[in-house]
């Protein structure tokens, strides 16, 4: 039975077919037979469409464990990281806390972006799928370390401010290889919905710093 992807699924998904490629094959990013099992297995329906399968140079770079390794590696990961720095924009207005109550729905809400959505659909973050961020929560993965006190314990200095919508932005900004879901790159959340989060995690009167 073929099955369609989610955005989110899909780098932690494709990184453990990826391993076996060498670094000689790096540029052409997949194995052919890999390649044609996943075309095999995939269709696109609505909004997941195929290039969903392909991989960008992140993925290509990550799912490569020697060449990720090797010197070259680590060169392509500081370029990477460098350009997807400079691909994130502050907030418009420059004001970079939202409310922290729409937040907490963002945060929560795992919705969005697969083939039963439309590009209409309002988009969660999905951050306790891999977060702690409030003691209410009963249930939250532990891909990502626990965000809890967040603000409290950083403060809201500008530095951390910018550092902190940096990550929400793009994650692989600071870690080529990191495992959370590029939110501007991908179009995953609103600017407004990013601050909201933002204010979750650094209002003093958020649930998260009391
Ligand atoms: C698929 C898992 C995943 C999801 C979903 C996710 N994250 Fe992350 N996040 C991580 C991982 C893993 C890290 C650790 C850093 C790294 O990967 O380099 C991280 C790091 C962070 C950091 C930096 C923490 C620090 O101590 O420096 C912040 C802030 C953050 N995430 C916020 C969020 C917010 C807000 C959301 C929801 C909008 C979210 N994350 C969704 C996996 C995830």
């Amino acid at each position: 039975m073929k099955k369609t992807l989610t955005k989110l699924g899909l780098s932690i998904s494709t990184g453990l077919l990826m391993l076996s490629i060498s670094p000689a094959s790096f540029a052409q990013q997949v194995d052919p037979a890999v390649q044609a099992v996943m075309d095999r297995s995939f269709r696109e329906q609505g909004i997941a469409k195929l290039d969903r399968i392909k991989q960008d140079e992140f993925q290509a770079l990550c799912s490569n464990e020697k060449f990720r390794t090797s010197a070259e590696g680590q060169k392509k990961a500081e370029a990477l990281q460098k350009a997807a720095l400079a691909e994130i924009k502050p907030p418009s207005d420059g004001k970079y806390l939202g409310d922290w109550k729409a937040g907490e729905k963002v945060a929560q809400s795992g919705r969005g972006a697969t083939w039963s959505d439309t590009l209409k659909t309002v988009n969660g973050g999905g951050c306790y799928n891999c977060h702690q961020i409030t003691k209410e929560e009963i249930s939250y993965g532990t891909i990502g370390p626990s965000l809890l006190a967040y603000g409290k314990t950083r403060g809201n200095s500008e530095p951390i401010l910018v550092y902190t919508w940096n990550r929400i932005n793009n994650s692989k900004a600071y870690n080529a290889c990191s495992n959370m879901p590029r939110m501007a790159h991908f179009n995953l959340l609103t600017e407004q919905q990013m601050k909201d989060v933002m204010a979750l995690l650094l209002d003093p009167a958020s649930p998260v710093n009391k």
